[in-house]
Parts: C-alpha cells; sequence; structure tokens
C-alpha cells in the first residue's frame, strides 16, 4: 500500500489503532476537508462541527486569510530560531499586545507550554520582585481545573484519569473550589508565600462551567489587595469564543498574566502566547526561558492573519448572539425532554447536561447519534456535551444545527 492512498474510514482508524498510541478515544469519524464551519469524512458526508477542535477553529476551518499568510511567509522564511531576529516576529508582537493591551508579548507554541511559561514568569516575579523566600511560591489553582498535560500541569490537576501515575508530581499548588472568592481569600490569608492565582474564566473541559457573576472581577481585587498576579488561563475562552475578545472582558477585568493558544492562530498551526506588561515580564531574561519554534515567522504571520479576521468578521458580536440563540432555543425543548437537564454557557462556548449518571454512555451515545444526523460533538467530563462550533457561523445555520440537535435528542433513546 502507498503510504498516502485513499483510505476508508474503517481503514484509516485501524491503522491509527495499530500505529499510534491510544492516548485519545476518538469518536469514529474520520475527516478529510473542512471549509468554514464544515467538514466532510473521507466518505464525503458533511458535518457541522461543533467542537472547533477545542475551540482552535474559531475563524472557521481553513480560513482563506490565514490560510493564504501561512502559505506565503512558508514560501520565504520559516524558522530562524531566536538566536537571530527574524522581519516578522517583532511586528506581530506589537500588533498583539496593542490588541490585548499588554506591554510584552512571550511566543510559544502549546497552551500548555504557555501556562509553563505563565508560571515560570510568576514564579521569578514572586522571588525578584515580591520577595517570597527562595523555593516558597505558591500559586493557587482551582478545582477541575484543565490547563493541559505536561508534569508540572497535571500535578495540580485532580482529574485521576490524567494524573494516575505520573508521578513524583511538582510542588508549589493550594487547590481551592473554583467560583469560590471566601475560599480564595481563605487561601490567600493563610498563606503569605502566595505569588499567583491560576484560573479559567469558565472551565471549559471540566464541562463549561460559567462562574457567578462577578467572581472573575472579586478574584482580581482579592489578588490586588494581597499582591498576588492574577493569571487568566483564556487557551480555550479567549479569541472571541464567549461573545467577547477574551472571556474575562466580559466583567471588565485586566488579568496580569494573559494566556493565549488555540484560535490564536485559527487552528492552522500552533501558536501560543503568554501577555504581561513591564514591571511583570521584565523577570525573563535571555537563556532564562525559550522555545526552538517560539515566535517563528510563519506564527507571526498565522497569527496576525488569524487576529485580523476576528476583528474584520466581528466574530466576538457573532459569537454573542447566537451564543444567546442557541442557548434560548435549547431552553425551549428542556421542558419537553427527560434526556437534557440543562444547557448553560456564553457566547459560543456551551455545554448541555445530560440526565443519567457520571459514568453512563448515554452523553457519548448521543454524541454518536449526531454524527450521523451530520454534526459533530464531543462528550466532556461526566455526562455534559460541549457545543463549540467555528465563529464564523450565520443565523440560518445555527437554526439548522439547533433542529438536529433537537431531532436527535427526541429520537434518542437510552442504550
Ligand atoms: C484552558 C486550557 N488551558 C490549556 C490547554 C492546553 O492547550 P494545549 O492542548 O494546546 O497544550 C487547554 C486545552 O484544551 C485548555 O482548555
Amino acid at each position: 500500500m502507498a503510504v498516502l492512498e485513499h483510505l476508508t474510514s474503517q481503514q484509516a482508524i485501524d491503522l491509527e489503532n495499530k500505529y499510534g498510541a491510544h492516548n485519545y478515544h476518538p469518536l469514529p469519524v474520520v475527516l478529510s476537508k473542512g471549509e468554514g464551519v464544515y467538514v466532510w469524512d473521507v466518505e464525503g458526508k458533511k458535518y457541522y462541527d461543533f467542537l472547533s477542535a477545542y475551540s482552535a477553529v474559531n475563524q472557521g476551518h481553513c480560513h482563506p486569510k490565514i490560510v493564504g499568510a501561512m502559505v506565503e511567509q512558508a514560501k520565504t522564511l520559516t524558522l530562524t530560531s531566536r538566536a537571530f531576529y527574524n522581519d516578522m516576529l517583532g511586528k506581530y508582537e506589537k500588533y498583539a499586545t496593542e490588541t490585548f493591551g499588554f506591554d510584552k508579548l512571550l511566543p510559544m507554541n502549546t497552551g500548555a507550554e504557555a501556562v509553563e511559561t505563565a508560571l515560570k514568569v510568576c514564579r521569578r516575579w514572586a522571588y525578584q520582585k515580591k520577595g517570597i523566600p527562595e523555593n516558597q511560591a505558591k500559586v493557587i489553582v482551582c478545582e477541575n481545573n484543565f490547563h493541559g498535560r505536561t508534569t508540572t500541569i497535571i500535578s495540580f490537576s485532580n482529574d485521576e484519569v490524567a494524573r494516575e501515575n505520573y508521578g513524583p508530581y511538582t510542588e508549589g499548588f493550594v487547590t481551592i473550589e473554583y467560583d469560590n472568592l471566601t475560599a480564595l481569600e481563605n487561601a490567600l490569608k493563610s498563606n503569605p508565600h502566595v505569588a499567583g492565582f491560576l484560573v479559567e474564566p469558565i472551565q471549559g473541559e471540566a464541562g463549561v462551567y460559567v462562574p457567578s457573576g462577578g467572581y472573575l472581577k472579586g478574584a482580581k481585587a482579592l489578588c490586588e489587595k494581597y499582591n498576588v498576579l492574577f493569571i487568566a488561563d483564556e487557551v480555550q475562552t479567549g479569541i472571541a469564543r464567549t461573545g467577547k475578545m477574551l472571556a474575562v472582558d466580559h466583567e471588565d477585568v485586566k488579568p496580569d498574566i494573559l494566556i493565549l493558544g488555540k484560535a490564536l492562530s485559527g487552528g492552522v498551526y500552533p501558536v501560543s502566547g503568554v501577555l504581561a506588561n513591564d514591571d511583570i515580564m521584565e523577570v525573563i531574561t535571555p537563556g532564562s526561558h525559550g522555545s526552538t519554534f517560539g515566535g517563528n515567522p510563519v506564527a507571526a504571520a498565522v497569527s496576525t492573519a488569524a487576529l485580523e479576521v476576528i476583528k474584520e468578521e466581528h466574530l466576538a458580536q457573532n459569537a454573542q448572539e447566537l451564543g444567546e440563540l442557541f442557548r434560548e432555543e435549547l431552553n425551549k425543548f428542556i421542558p419537553t425532554s427527560d434526556l437534557v437537564v440543562k444547557v448553560r454557557g456564553k457566547g459560543l462556548l456551551n455545554a448541555i447536561v445530560i440526565n443519567d449518571t457520571e459514568d453512563s454512555s448515554t452523553a457519548w451515545d448521543i454524541c454518536v447519534a449526531l454524527k450521523e444526523n451530520g454534526l459533530l460533538a464531543k462528550p466532556t467530563h461526566g455526562n455534559i456535551i460541549r457545543f463549540a462550533p467555528p465563529l464564523v457561523m450565520n443565523h440560518e445555520q445555527l437554526m439548522d444545527c439547533v433542529s438536529i440537535i433537537i431531532k436527535t435528542l427526541n429520537e434518542f433513546k437510552k442504550g
């Protein structure tokens, strides 16, 4: 068999099962093409993408402007490493920092790397600026967080599947309940060596948990009171997904450190970054942190185009409007069904909670049925299905998706 021979879905699945590590449990669909809000499988069946690669493809699949920027730059200069300057990075850093209102950007590639970078910046700041004694710095994190997969990050996860048998774990983290300002203040009060508070403005992987109104503002105020850095992980919630450029914008909160990834490139290329003002970012000095690919010319071109698309196509506003419509339509349906308990979310980051035990396969089975009906979504933790389509969706397409979801739920019989 030639390496790139055309495959059936089953052949592609068999190859992955045989030759790939089994670190994912994908829905049984093999995709070979994407455009805007649609993807196609190898047999040519068309689907609405209601996951957007975990909110990376906010600008829609294969956005011509972003792909065009990548192709042009790829033909000119791809990678120099940071051993030399390149003519793209500075322009991109200027544009990104102006877009988000910070003095400096530290470019990386994946979300987890950006979280690691933010933690390193925070610890350095703690020792060099706050005066915390060596190796004593603590970062407060929340229960049910998801910040990525590195050894340090899983050290402060309470997801046993993600943690088990990966010890010894990194020290220096204090876990508190999410959406609980009293717990945050108690943790800040009882430990003089807290350097930062790392938080997702909405807990995406945990099941799209939206905190109470005022939580982020209150948390930021507490961080200021105790001279602790407020670190917002907007890898999933950022870049227009929740109806504003950043989810913290809903409460007019400015993080001390902002972490971005995923849609920073429109899903075209791995681009992530950490933003902060000079008084914080200046703790990073030559040799103290780096990445061969971080800030490469292709990433700079792609990310610039990806951010331009968000603004030019008013995707935050579209996410806001379509998100309200989506929840309104599902809220009309919920009282008519005993299968769905609730819909929640912000903008186009939403989830439905299925009326079944956490360990049942109902959410998975519904996703399989949705696939049969032409819409791709994936269960997240517990019996929850996340719905996060590309933000380039229009009103008519959204209503079409709502009909597919309602029809599927109405027809669904528990196995
Ligand atoms: C909030 C958050 N932080 C970090 C990450 C990790 O990003 P990556 O998978 O690119 O390492 C994710 C991924 O889902 C995420 O949702």
